[in-house]
């Protein structure tokens, strides 16, 4: 028989304390993400290149009898507690908000007659690899299963974003839930943010072996409380100010991908000088996301991983985001031997980084961080981690 592993155990244990009948027992496995290319661009529209990974939040949970949910976590305090056909708008404790969110979102559309029982547990720290997505994807997976609801992919990702933007309040993208709900293991996922349509790039004859390398930074805080919505607001004024340079009918929730390259390069130097760089980052992080969508396909990991470290650069640069912290962690992986190229994971506000990496780069990675990175940061020395992982699978209900 095959051993559990400590993250099994933990969210049976939580499954247990929230009243799951355990003979009926049923798994949301929902992987973190990474996007290789495609940072800050999903909010607008851009194109992203990402994949699940071999990291998960998993989700023990039995359909309830009736509409109740009840919900325990192995990492955060407290019962959650409410009905899944009334599902409330304040919630504590406030982790429970994003299965109360997917009721919310899953209800819009059919009625929810059952509830959940369920524990939670993340086989990875919180920040960077969108746990928060993982979460919310979960939710909707174990009340769809609940409720023998058939529901597309595609729908799925309407839903999460029904829960982040509205339920929650952060006005992010659809990057995290795709990559999340459409990776299939060995190929990596292109999207259109604004149209939906993605494909699967198999990688070109000859790919090395490879890991996506995640340093853990130890920082953690919400979203939704850093300066992310700030830069979203950003980029839609950018979009609205050259859109009306060029005489265009203004729209009610203007994009920069509603903006041509042709049209930020003719009017983008009437914009203001932090809106201008907002938009740069946008304008050549698409550049990067089309080329290393080529450059996946021919099996060139040094190309990708440069453009991925042009991307971090821009990031920091142009988008202005991430943490002094976390700037040091993309720069210092950025000068290890083995490391073809690293950036934020996420936001950059918080959590991690990752590099595109050889798969025996992990000691150099991590002495690298021990020299350079600990004496500037003598806070974060004993938190960080490093975590090799590997594309994998979507998400699913076992
Ligand atoms: C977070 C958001 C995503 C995306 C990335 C940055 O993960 O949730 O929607 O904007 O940051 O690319």
């Amino acid at each position: 028989m095959k051993t559990l592993s400590e993250t099994q155990e933990a969210a049976l244990t939580a499954a247990h304390s929230a009243g799951a009948d355990m003979e009926a027992i049923r798994w949301v496995y929902s992987p973190l993400r990474i996007c290789l290319l495609g940072a800050h661009v999903d909010h607008q529209g851009g194109d992203v290149l990402g994949t699940a990974i071999d990291r998960r939040i998993l989700l023990a949970f039995s359909p309830s009898p009736d509409a109740q949910v009840a919900l325990c976590s192995r990492d955060y305090e407290g019962r959650v507690c409410f009905s899944a056909d009334a599902p409330p708008a304040e919630l504590s404790p406030a982790w429970g908000r994003y299965a109360a969110g997917a009721a919310v979102a899953l209800n819009r559309r059919r009625p929810l007659a059952r509830g959940i029982q369920g524990g939670i547990a993340g086989e990875a720290p919180v920040g960077g690899l969108s746990s928060s997505a993982a979460v919310g994807v979960a939710y909707l997976l174990a009340l769809e299963h609940a409720n023998a609801l058939e529901v597309t992919p595609e729908e799925n990702i309407e839903l999460d974003r029904i829960i982040e933007n509205e339920y929650i309040g952060l006005k992010n993208g659809i990057l995290d839930q795709s990559m999340i709900l459409l990776s299939r293991k060995g190929a990596l996922t292109a999207m259109n943010c604004r149209s939906g349509e993605y494909t699967h790039i198999p990688p070109g004859n000859d790919l090395p072996e490879f890991r996506l390398a995640v340093v853990h930074s130890g920082i953690e805080q919400a979203l939704v409380s850093t300066g992310y919505n700030r830069r979203v607001a950003e980029c839609q004024e950018a979009a609205r100010l050259l859109l009306e340079a060029s005489g265009q009918p203004p729209r009610e929730r203007p994009v920069l991908g509603d903006v041509s390259p042709e049209l930020f390069a003719e009017y983008g130097h009437r914009l203001p000088a932090d809106l201008a760089k907002r938009a740069r980052h946008f304008f050549t992080e698409q550049e990067r996301t089309s080329e290393g969508r080529a450059a996946w396909a021919a099996g060139d990991l040094r190309r990708l991983g440069a453009l991925i470290a042009a991307s971090g650069e821009s990031s920091i640069t142009n988008y202005e985001c991430g943490t002094p912290a976390l700037i040091d962690l993309v720069r210092i992986l950025n000068g290890v031997p083995g490391v073809y190229g690293a950036r934020f994971s996420g936001a950059g506000f918080r959590g991690a980084c990752f590099a595109l990496a050889a798969p025996d780069a992990g000691p150099a990675i991590e002495e690298a961080l021990q020299r350079e990175f600990n004496p500037r940061h003598p806070e974060l020395a004993g938190r960080w981690h490093l975590d090799l992982c590997r594309p994998d699978e979507g998400a699913r209900v076992l």
